[in-house]
């Protein structure tokens, strides 16, 4: 993807666009001055409890984009520069994972697919990468139709693989997804 709509901030190995306008949804870079709206809107980790909290997180966010070793976008609408989900692209080596989560009263509109679908096919795009994957809890099925929009492919059950803080502090089985060039 290229053009105006698309400015590539470079690191030494792996680059993501600050801005995608992807018609109904836009991405752009993660700010600490987006913290509030992650706090009362859509951050779901047990760990965050106070908007100070949220602020702390989001500049390590700034940092970890600024190092290459996480980029991490807020998802708004058109119309309303507010944040209302973001999405984390997380490179490792020769494959990058993702993370992402959006306010309940966004749910259903397509964001969460449409924006990881966008970064899947970027990521893929970049020489040295091979492989996109992510995973959710095997209880989410709205996040496991999320990865099939974004053209993943079931892979399998990774049984007690991830802790969800706000479920159960046991590792609980996920499914993972990806996509491969
Ligand atoms: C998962 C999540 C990101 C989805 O965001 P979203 O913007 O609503 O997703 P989309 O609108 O792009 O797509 C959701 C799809 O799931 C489907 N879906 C929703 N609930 C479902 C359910 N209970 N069972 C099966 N499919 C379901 C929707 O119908 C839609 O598919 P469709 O377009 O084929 O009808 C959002 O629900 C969320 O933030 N959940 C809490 C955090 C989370 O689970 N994050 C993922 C961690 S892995």
């Amino acid at each position: 993807m290229t053009g105006p709509l698309h400015r590539t901030r470079r690191t030494s190995e792996i680059s993501f666009p600050e801005f995608l306008d992807l018609g109904s949804t836009i991405l752009r870079r993660q700010r600490v001055s987006d913290a509030d709206a992650v706090f009362t809107r859509f951050l779901t980790f047990k760990t965050h409890r106070s908007v100070d909290e949220a602020v702390a997180f989001c500049a390590l966010m700034e940092q970890r984009w600024d190092a290459g070793l996480e980029f991490t976008y807020a998802i708004s609408e058109p119309e309303d520069a507010s944040p209302y989900g973001a999405v984390s692209v997380r490179p490792d080596n020769f494959h990058v994972g993702f993370g992402y989560a959006m306010a309940r009263d966004r749910w259903g509109r397509g964001h969460a697919s449409r924006a990881l679908k966008a970064l899947v096919e970027l990521a893929l795009a970049q020489p040295g990468i091979w492989r996109a994957w992510a995973f959710c809890d095997a209880e989410n099925p709205a996040s496991a139709r999320v990865m099939e929009k974004a053209g993943m492919i079931y892979e399998g059950r990774l049984r007690r693989w991830h802790v969800a803080p706000n479920v159960s502090p046991d590792p609980r089985d996920c499914l993972a997804y990806a996509k491969v060039r």
